[in-house]
């Protein structure tokens, strides 16, 4: 019942046999080897761009190198309010681009909606602030777990780019968000206006791989440099690429991915049917937002089941690659079991017989 991150999970098991196979070549440092040629081929392939490419251990390094190569020191980067770059990287945004400015807006189930981003940019006085607005970034799928279209990602960029600003997208769950979306990699990210695209593959069965792609590669300039300052660059890199040759190898990055999706409705589903649960945001991807009445958190908590209980009281359910049937099953069953003791004890004010309980 680990359901606290898609981290908790291992690597899968194909990546980590590539790892293996690979480990007995002796191979060039920093990434002048094959591998990372041939990595690099198979993202141009991939994304069917003469794109340029990044590689890195971590999403932070991803999404603070590359705010860092479109927005200036004296920048302004527009982002949802509780994203990942402005809540949870410690800010390594703001460090690694020597200080720019996030300023975030109110999302909408996690998204940034077009009309929010007009207002913050006409909002924005850049004689007054002294920050020149320079990039806005958008997480694929959310924070809350939902995705953009590539028409509401065509829709921003628009905005931004006839602003002036470069559109970044912190793809950490950007293969489940595919999955979900149905459409190519292109069409989801440089047709449809993306400058660059933090791509993950670590929350989706790499060990620890992410990737920056520059659609641009004017882009670029310098980006090399300030990775090796930060301590991002891995000498042994050709294991990163490894990883995304063997994640892109015949679409295993999106059969994890779909498990991942499939494995999150099947949870939803499971819970919509109690009446005292209520699911928070639409699910679409490997995330499950819901409410629970008064005293089941602490059932399951006790009950070995793990989950992020978030500071809005409600609590989130992540699936993964290698999340079970068991693993659901036993989580439904605890549950139960809470709904099953509660017949006979006191109510809370917002408990209610599930409708899967006989009474
Ligand atoms: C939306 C989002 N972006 C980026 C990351 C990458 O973070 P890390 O630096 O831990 O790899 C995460 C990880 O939780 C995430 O949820």
């Amino acid at each position: 019942m680990k359901f606290y991150s898609d981290n908790v999970t291992g690597c899968a098991p194909e990546i980590l046999e590539q790892l293996v196979a690979s480990n007995s070549l002796k191979a060039m440092p920093y990434g002048a080897d094959e591998l990372t040629s041939a990595a690099e081929v198979a993202f141009r392939q991939v994304f069917e761009s003469d794109l340029e490419t990044l590689l890195v251990a971590t999403g932070t390094a991803a999404n603070s190198l590359a705010l860092a190569a479109i927005a200036p020191s004296h920048g302004a980067v527009f982002c949802v309010r509780g994203s990942h770059i402005e809540a949870s990287e410690g800010g390594a945004v703001e460090f690694m681009t020597g200080g720019a400015k996030l300023v975030s807006i109110e999302g909408d189930a996690g998204k940034l909606l077009p009309e929010r981003l007009e207002a913050a940019l006409a909002d924005h006085d850049e004689g007054a602030s002294f920050r020149k607005p320079a990039a806005v970034s958008i997480t694929q799928a959310s924070e809350l777990g939902t995705v953009y279209s590539a028409g509401e990602i065509a829709a921003l960029a628009s905005i931004a780019h006839g602003n002036g600003l470069k559109l970044h997208v912190d793809g950490a769950r950007w293969a489940n968000a595919l999955a979900c979306a149905g459409t190519t990699p292109a069409e989801l990210s440089w047709r449809a206006g993306v400058d660059v695209l933090s791509l993950g593959a670590t929350k989706n069965g790499a060990l620890a791989a992410e990737a920056v792609l520059f659609f641009d590669s004017q882009l670029m300039q310098g980006v090399r440099e300030r990775r090796k300052r930060s301590g991002m660059l891995l000498s042994k890199h050709r294991f990163l690429a490894v990883q995304f040759l063997a994640f892109f190898n015949s679409g295993l990055w999106l059969d994890l991915a779909r498990h991942a999706n499939a494995q999150a409705q099947k949870l939803r589903g499971k819970l919509a049917a109690y009446p005292a649960i209520a699911i928070v945001h639409p699910v679409e991807v490997n995330l499950v937002f819901a409410r629970l009445p008064t005293g089941l958190t602490e059932h399951l908590a006790q009950g070995g089941a793990e989950f992020h209980q978030r500071k809005d009281g409600a609590v989130r359910f992540a699936t993964s690659f290698a999340t079970t049937d068991a693993e659901i099953d036993a989580l439904i069953a605890a549950i139960d079991d809470f709904f099953e003791s509660r017949k006979t004890n006191d109510r809370p004010a917002d408990f209610h017989i599930p409708r899967s309980t006989p009474i």
